[in-house]
């Protein structure tokens, strides 16, 4: 069997770097036709120490297009009937254009009760069921961000789908359903077969080995191996893992879904972990708070 030996990178860092500068433009232009910038506002409850380091790249990344953002820290003791009357503030907040509410929420806390009382037109995340609705009809709605940020990484490296097999490992409402949703779409990026494939899913290995294009979003690190891609396949590595790693200085390094080391020099294209999906979610939340504020 031939294998492709130079591969190329889906550089996410680069490609969020030339959309945030389109976005940076745009904001600029809304600031100057409503007297205010876009503004986003994220409230994370507890004191998770992931979903802080995400929350804080959501509003770095929100300063660095010229958007407003409000970050709300709130104890992990914060009720739910608490959290929904400050869901029930931001849904009237005339000064605010979109909002997200980080998930996990504590266990006390049902995550679903907040999503569904989150205003869909403020629904940057794209997770309550009128945007998930919308976007399985193909009507105007905010997309869920990381596979939005996906589509926009095919579509910067003019990576072609139509008629491709597709395969999405992994079937969360976040990631590998609509995924799947936006890879069949007819549209560009979009016009595959796809095939979800889940933790019931009999000879993994014999589906992810026909697809042209191999999505990986199943939590588990490095769970993909190189007898289980085609050569010349298109592989996005949605997993974000720290290792233990006594030769850096932060002490673990990041890996993804992926064993990219042995898979990518069977690739077309593969993004690398970090700087592939990571940077490309953040992009497409400020590009949903830009639509939000356009409106
Ligand atoms: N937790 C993990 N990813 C996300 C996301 O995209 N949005 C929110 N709100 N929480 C998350």
């Amino acid at each position: 069997m031939m294998t492709v030996s130079t591969f190329q990178l889906l550089d996410g860092k680069r490609c969020g770097e030339a959309l945030r500068a389109r976005i940076a433009q745009e904001a600029a232009a809304v600031k100057a036709a409503r007297g205010r910038a876009p503004h986003l506002a994220a409230v994370l409850v507890g004191n998770d120490g992931a979903s802080r380091t995400y929350v804080e790249s959501k509003v770095k990344a929100c300063e660095s297009v010229g958007f407003r953002s409000t970050l709300i820290r709130l104890p992990e003791s914060t009720s739910e009937d608490e959290l929904l009357v400050r869901v029930k503030q931001m849904n009237r907040d005339k000064e605010l254009d979109g909002y997200i509410v980080q998930l996990p929420v504590p266990a006390h806390i049902d995550p679903e009760k907040v999503t569904l009382a989150i205003a869909a037109d403020k629904d940057v995340d794209g997770f309550h069921p009128e945007n998930i609705g919308r976007m399985v009809l193909g009507q105007p709605c905010f997309l869920p961000a990381t596979p939005s940020g996906i589509v926009e990484l095919l579509r910067f490296n003019h990576i072609e789908t139509a008629g491709k097999h597709a395969v999405v490992v992994g079937r969360s409402h976040i990631v590998g359903t609509p995924m799947s949703i936006l890879l069949s779409r007819n549209a560009y990026p979009g016009n595959c077969t796809v095939t979800i494939a889940h933790s019931r899913t009999r000879d993994l290995p014999s589906i992810t080995r026909q697809a042209d294009i191999l999505v990986v979003a199943a939590g588990r690190p490095e769970m993909i191996t190189a007898d289980m891609v085609k050569d010349g396949a298109v592989v996005v590595d949605v997993g974000i893992h720290r290792v233990p790693d006594t030769s850096r200085k932060s002490g673990f390094r990041l890996i993804g879904d992926v064993k990219f080391d042995e898979v990518a020099p069977k690739c077309a294209w593969i993004t690398p972990v970090p700087g592939g999906v990571g940077p490309m979610t953040i992009t497409s939340l400020l590009l949903n708070t830009l639509k939000a504020a356009q409106r």
